[in-house]
């Protein structure tokens, strides 16, 4: 007996979409887990990929963080990150992504001992090699630690100086609430007088104020999450206004319990109030599915319509960092894709 294939899933993976909010540390699999810490010889506090996968069950951003950087711990050498991010990449092809902006967190790797050049390097021969395999773009958004300091951050785009030219952002993630985008203004400035756009995480669980702080103070290119954005009217209007792209991770938002369930994700609130939302996967090893699978369990709990979706995948080359000329030739392949659905769907 063969499965039927769901048309909603079908649809959902075959949309073409960008990826703007993965972390690829968030990607590491417990199978591969389990390998490299057998490969590196490193002790993780799982004695199985079983037991790895029951201990994902999180109470707020923090229970997650916790055992995402446990899990980052088996990460060592360069062929460890190329590994990593190759098995990202096949994986983003098959969920219909023909452009990804990922982002990895230094910080994570040179506080153990690892050489930033060693994380760099893997990464961009698996990005390399995708661009290859899979036709698809890839580029590397550098993340700060806001639980460290502004000191650290600053040296870590001391340590990213000879690979500027290989990354087209820096990103601001860990622990919101108490780290808000003040605490680095000034290495932001930095950033962007590097030739870098600027990302935030903000409002995630953090208040709206840390979305306005993102916009006013560090001059935000793209807001990552933004949920509790909603609280303000104001805020929501000024973001519709300002067309600021927000990197909407519903499976994510669930698992951290920023929201109770799907069925009551704000995302149709946020397509009817003219925010720019799309939808992406944050860390899919440890939040149950990739971007295909974000579309789809979205789409299935919300009601969402082919059109609806296809808004989101739109937003997503809208907000990507590729140039005016690579966006028209996503958005023409994307309303191919819709035309075609759609003759489809009146036969
Ligand atoms: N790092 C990895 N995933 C994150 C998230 N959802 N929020 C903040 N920091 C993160
Ligand atoms: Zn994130």
């Amino acid at each position: 007996m063969t499965d039927t294939p769901d048309p909603l899933a079908s649809f959902c993976t075959a949309l073409p979409k960008a990826e703007l909010h993965l972390h690829i540390e968030g990607s590491l699999e417990p199978e591969m887990m389990v390998a490299l810490a057998r490969r590196n010889r490193v002790a993780i506090p799982f004695r199985s990929v079983e037991e790895a996968r029951a201990a994902y069950r999180f109470t707020d951003l923090q229970s997650f963080l916790d055992i995402y950087y446990a899990g980052a711990d088996v990460l060592r050498t360069a062929e460890d990150f190329h590994d990593l991010a190759a098995a990202y990449f096949d994986r983003a092809a098959a969920d219909g992504v023909t452009h990804a902006e990922i982002f990895f967190d230094p910080q994570t790797h040179t506080h153990r001992g690892v050489p930033f050049d060693a994380v760099v390097s893997g990464l961009l021969a698996a990005a390399g090699a995708a661009e290859a395999k899979h036709g698809m773009s890839v580029f590397l958004i550098m993340s700060y630690l806001r639980h460290l300091d502004e000191e650290d951050a600053f040296a870590t785009l001391r340590m990213a100086e000879p690979w500027l030219g290989d990354l087209v952002g820096v990103g601001l993630d860990s622990s919101e609430v108490g780290n808000p985008p003040s605490k680095f203004a000034r290495v932001f400035a930095a950033s962007r007088d590097a030739g870098l756009k600027l990302c935030c995480h903000a409002g995630e669980e953090g208040p709206p104020d840390y979305v306005r702080q993102a916009l006013d103070l560090i001059g935000i290119d793209r807001l990552d999450h933004g949920n509790r954005s909603l609280e303000d009217p104001v805020l929501v209007a000024r973001l519709a206004r300002e067309a600021v792209t927000l990197t909407v991770c519903p499976l994510s938002n669930v698992s951290l319990r920023n929201v109770d369930t799907l069925a009551v994700h704000p995302i149709n609130r946020m397509l009817d109030l003219g925010l720019r939302a799309t939808i992406h996967s944050d860390d899919p090893a440890y939040f149950g599915g990739y971007i295909a699978e974000n579309f789809r369990a979205t789409a299935q709990a919300r009601g969402l319509s082919h059109g609806q979706l296809v808004t989101l995948a739109r937003n997503s080359f809208l907000g990507s960092f590729l140039p005016d000329a690579a966006i028209a030739r996503h958005l023409a392949a994307l309303d191919a894709f819709a035309a075609g659905a759609a003759a489809a769907t009146a036969t």
